[in-house]
């Protein structure tokens, strides 16, 4: 009977999602997916992939820096990530005279390991089940700020008791928006030292142009290893430091991909929202995005023009330049995604059949209450999103601004300031002025300012602006231009110099004039304008969403198995442990075009024009692919393999991710998914959400024929 209530189009449109190749599974949970794995070709057991009773493939992987994935390859804690997850470490270490970016960095000895002081690498040993004791004596009756007290009080005794028989650090995480809870032991490293990288003609070969595009043929890896103290446990950087011997590390397979390969991903992906209802959906992809993206657009095409004019410009904004460019590329393929896989009109469709099931009984109107509920919350809370968007796309990208809200706390420094409290204050802000002068480049700053703040003024209505923006009008008679060169001459936060002697002469009695400074004015104004008109309302609405989540996301869990029972439930990325599998393939991105599953070195040269920053190929690499030179790294078709695309569900923090076989054997790593399918994130596509991974033949390549650093091949343990 129930299924009787799903209208045909339902079903047409729910059939479409209810596939294997959708999930990202607890690896402590992963006996019950091991069939269904196995089934499709894995000649493992869950138990290999995950295990806390003896050592398991979830011993070498983990979060590197805290927002991408890292394995490791070796018994000396040698490890692979992404070049676009070392890029910011890469660019630290380079100069204009030691180049790494552009030149690739190869530590052609242990020695000459580059220390990454802050780089921490952090592995999950355990994760246990402590929902129960989270939950303990919340009711339906108890309310939503009761149970935010509840929680946060049992989760810190939870971690208390635990604390006392371990040395690994703890948290309590939530999955299912608060339905479930795991109490997760961490091992943290913090001793990650920089070994290799290409040159970013090959590390980002194809760069903000082919970034998250098939087809692809970025060399996307970077080299790094793990020290500890010589007890083998994490410790600060020390020279004494040795490398670190791990419980597992992969074994790296040369063997390549066939189409229809079983492959699975083991990694740290950051967040998705597969459960939102179709209102936050179309929030998010129609009225937000579009802004964003349009924002970007402006800020992006004046870094372009200085980046063309000037080599040491095009350094100084490189890591910002691929920082905004790709969430702004993302998101203009997820309001492409979904609008032509037809994201809402799913959403919508599975809305009904939720609410024909919640009124099968009474017991259900809560969670009928809380799909209908979000329409209203959603509406009030658009502004409040739109006022963030404006104030931290537009407002604090001006760069100025962004460094002068470092200088707020000093400008409110009294008599009555413990003078250790100021000189932390001036420690710190030398250090992050070094870092923003060595990058800061004025008149792309002073542009951005201008197209910004007339945006912001344009797009915004009054009541919705910080003050500053509103004084421009009446100080400057809306001439924002005068307004900027106001702002960039009298402030003195453009000058290294000026800074320094600030810091350095630092007096109580200077903080008055630091406060008048016209950066620190206007960063002050647009946050007092944040704290005090939208933080709150922004807050409450999301407190409101968060708790009818939880409630949509608890009927979710109830209804699906009934209703739709060959659809397995997972919970949204959060920045956990990880494991998605699917099978390599290609796949139809439009009428009349197919995309096969990998690219070769061909490829490389067929895109290749020295004239194109994004496609220059160095002699080097093309003096080994005219001599066909690929060693035992060559496909059996003879070709060089770039890359290939398979049928994960993956999303950002699953960069430097291990793509393994059915073996649990090393073919490459994750980087990246295709344009078609990035809307992945809110509604999942077998036919078209693919991973991106990097081969990794083409690696071991680079390694052993381009750079010749044959001493990281002799510690991999490689299978042909
Ligand atoms: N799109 C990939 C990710 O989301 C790679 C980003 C770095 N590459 C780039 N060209 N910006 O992180
Ligand atoms: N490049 C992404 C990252 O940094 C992975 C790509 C994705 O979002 O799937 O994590």
């Amino acid at each position: 009977m129930k299924k009787a209530f799903l209208t045909i189009l339902t079903i047409i449109l729910l059939g479409g999602i209810i596939r294997a190749d959708e999930g990202m599974w607890i690896p402590a949970l992963l006996q019950r997916n091991e069939a269904e794995m196995q089934a499709m070709g894995m000649k493992i057991t869950a138990d290999d992939i995950y295990s806390i009773n003896h050592s398991s493939m979830k011993d070498a992987v983990v979060l590197f820096g805290g927002g991408c994935t890292g394995e490791i390859v070796s018994e000396q804690g040698l490890l692979l990530t992404n070049h676009h997850c070392g890029y910011g470490w890469i660019q630290k270490h380079s100069t204009i005279e030691h180049d790494y970016l552009t030149d690739g960095f190869w530590a052609m000895t242990p020695e000459e390991e580059l220390a990454c002081p802050g780089l921490t690498a952090i592995m999950l040993k355990n994760m246990v089940d402590v929902t129960d004791r989270v939950l303990e004596n919340i009711t339906d009756e108890t309310s939503d700020e009761e149970r935010a007290v509840i929680i946060k009080k049992h989760i810190k005794s939870i971690i208390e008791e635990a604390q006392k028989d371990t040395e690994y650090e703890l948290s309590v995480e939530s999955f299912y928006l608060g339905n479930q809870y795991f109490l997760m032991y961490n091992e943290v490293f913090k001793d990650v030292r920089m070994v290799g990288a290409p040159p970013s003609n090959i590390g980002k070969f194809g760069g903000d142009t082919d970034n998250w595009v098939w087809p692809r043929h970025t060399g996307d890896f970077s080299i790094f290893r793990i020290y500890v103290g010589k007890d083998g446990k994490p410790a600060e950087y020390s020279e004494d430091n040795v490398p670190y011997k791990p419980d597992y590390h992969f074994t790296i397979s040369l063997k390549g991909v066939e189409k229809d390969d079983f492959t699975f991903v083991f990694g740290y992906p950051a967040r998705t929202n597969e459960y939102l209802p179709s209102v936050a959906v179309n929030q998010e992809a129609n009225v937000i995005y579009p802004v964003v993206v349009d924002l970007r657009t402006q800020i992006l095409d004046i870094y372009n023009k200085y980046q063309e004019r000037d080599p040491k410009v095009r350094i100084q904004y490189a890591s910002k330049h691929a920082g905004l460019g790709n969430g702004w590329k993302k998101w203009m393929g997820v309001i492409e995604g979904i609008r032509s896989f037809k994201g809402i009109e799913k959403k919508k469709a599975f809305e009904e059949a939720y609410i024909n099931w919640c009124q099968e009984t009474r017991a259900r109107m809560k969670y009928m209450h809380a799909l209908r509920d979000f329409d209203t919350v959603y509406a009030e809370y658009e502004k409040y999103r739109m006022a963030t968007t404006y104030l931290t796309e537009a407002g604090l990208s001006i760069e100025l601004l962004d460094f002068a809200a470092n200088f707020a706390k000093l400008a409110e420094v009294t008599k009555g300031t413990p003078q250790e409290e100021i000189d932390e204050l001036i420690n710190d802000l030398r250090q992050t002025s070094v870092a923003f002068f060595k990058d800061y480049y004025q008149p792309i700053d002073e542009e951005v300012a201008v197209k910004m703040l007339k945006v912001y003024i344009e797009e915004q209505p009054a009541n919705f602006r910080p003050t500053i923006l509103n004084d421009i009008e009446t100080n400057y008679n809306g001439e924002v231009q005068d307004y900027v060169k106001y702002l960039f001459a009298k402030s003195i936060l453009t000058s290294e110099e000026k800074v320094n002697k600030l810091l350095d002469e630092f007096k109580v009695s200077k903080a008055k004039k630091l406060a008048k400074d016209p950066a620190v004015v206007a960063v002050n104004s647009m946050m007092d304008f944040y704290v005090e008109n939208v933080m709150p309302k922004s807050r409450e609405c999301n407190n409101r969403i968060n708790n009818l989540r939880r409630v949509y996301m608890e009927g979710q869990m109830k209804m699906i198995p009934e209703v739709f029972p060959e659809r397995n439930l997972y919970p949204d990325a959060n920045f956990t442990l990880r494991v998605t599998y699917g099978k390599v393939g290609g796949f139809k991105p439009k009428d009349a075009v197919t995309y096969r599953h990998y690219t070769t070195l061909d490829g490389i040269m067929e895109k290749e024009d020295p004239n194109i920053y994004d496609y220059v190929v160095t002699d080097r690499l093309h003096e080994l692919y005219d001599k066909k030179d690929f060693g035992r790294y060559a496909d059996k078709d003879g070709t060089m393999h770039v890359a290939f695309i398979a049928g994960n569900h993956t999303t950002g923090g699953n960069s430097g991710s291990p793509i393994l076989n059915a073996e649990g054997q090393l073919l490459g790593l994750n980087f990246d998914r295709t344009w078609e399918g990035t809307m992945s994130d809110l509604v999942y596509d077998p036919s078209i959400c693919k991973n991106i991974s990097v081969d990794i033949r083409y690696v071991l390549f680079l390694i052993d024929k381009y750079a010749g650093c044959t001493r990281l091949i002799d510690e991999m343990t490689i299978v042909e």
